[in-house]
């Protein structure tokens, strides 16, 4: 069972969730207030709603939130994201506070890789190198020799010799982008993330007919047949410095809506187009576990201090050796 089964299995902390709130209540002026008072920082994704990457102290993508964890300053980290990356930000701070607005906040990816399942497949292949993407449970971590992002892992997987074997966890539409692009060939585990894998290739086509002149872009956890007809593939920082750099005008865009955000702001001439999903019927391209986070939850959460995310101190200390190893690589 992971970190995070384990903490909502054992949530006496949620007894705070039932008591009311105070009517008429300012949130944003009562957030600003708090976290002034408890020398707190507000870390975002990109894949938050509008208004919590607005208020937050640092919007990023998960290496960059990753990065700024390790070096604040802040008594508390208020993670407005999903339990792994608070996780890895409590790996590097075990001093400090580290709350998630809602505990129940995981990731379709993360739990498509068990620890135990992963333990055999490692321990079938002792010859190789785990490195493991971000999106993995404090368990998965303590498996791995390199942790990467997105944002690195082209970087760290050209960092590894040659011929050493290498084992890539647990995205495997990421392993197989990268193994494309630096020729290396590796052992994938079969996991996805179900919102990326959502987008339907026949609407993104239809829609790219009708808007010639758009560039297809997709983040890499992205099946292979849209990597195919994306003219960049990239994180969500990769994609939003992109839309800002590109001398084109319209994008159809391959992630979770909420990097719209973000895009419109700083690229407010662009012409933005969410990529279509398979489902008419449901809001698949919005990750259910981001928006699990909402302007009352942060309240609460800096109000009391809960929920916690905890890691236990052995674990932690293998979890800590791979992330520091992609820190240092980054
Ligand atoms: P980034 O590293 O690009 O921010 O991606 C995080 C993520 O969860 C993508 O689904
Ligand atoms: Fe996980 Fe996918 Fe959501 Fe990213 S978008 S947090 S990979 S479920």
């Amino acid at each position: 069972m992971t970190t995070l089964a384990k903490a909502i299995q054992a949530l006496p902390e949620t007894g705070y969730l039932k008591m009311e709130l105070p009517h008429g209540i300012d949130y944003i002026a009562e957030i600003n207030r708090l976290r002034k008072q408890k020398n707190a920082v507000i870390l975002a994704h990109y894949y938050q709603e509008s208004i919590i990457q607005d208020l937050a102290d640092f919007v990023g993508d998960s290496l960059a939130l990753a990065q700024k964890a390790a070096t604040t300053q802040a008594d508390i980290i208020v993670f407005a994201g999903v339990h792994f990356m608070a996780e890895t930000a409590k790996i590097l701070n075990p001093t400090k506070k580290v709350v998630l607005p809602d505990l129940k906040a995981g990731c379709s990816l993360a739990d498509s890789c068990p620890p135990a399942d992963f333990a055999a497949f490692k321990k079938a292949h002792p010859n190789h190198l785990v490195v493991s993407y971000v999106n993995t449970s404090a368990e998965i971590k303590a498996l791995t020799d390199i942790v990467c992002t997105s944002s690195n892992a082209e970087k760290i997987i050209r960092s590894i010799p040659e011929e050493q074997a290498i084992i890539f966890g647990p995205d495997r539409n990421l392993g197989r982008w990268l193994i494309k692009k630096t020729g290396r060939d590796m052992l994938l585990w079969d996991g996805a993330c179900e919102v990326h894998e959502a987008f339907s290739i026949e609407k993104i086509l239809k829609l790219h007919a009708e808007h010639p002149d758009a560039e297809i872009i997709a983040h890499p956890e992205s099946q292979e047949h849209l990597l195919k007809v994306a003219r960049y593939i990239g994180s969500t920082a990769g994609l939003l410095d992109y839309v800002k750099s590109s001398d084109a005008t319209k994008f159809i865009i391959a992630t979770e809506v909420g990097i719209l955000h973000k895009m419109r702001q700083e690229a407010p001439d662009k012409i933005l187009l969410p990529a279509p999903v398979e489902d008419d019927n449901c809001n698949c391209s919005e990750c259910a576990y981001m928006k699990m986070n909402t302007l009352t939850k942060l309240y609460r959460c800096l109000q009391h201090e809960l929920p916690c995310v905890e890691v236990a101190p052995a674990l932690r200390e293998k979890a800590l050796i791979p992330i520091q190893r992609m820190l240092e690589i980054s």
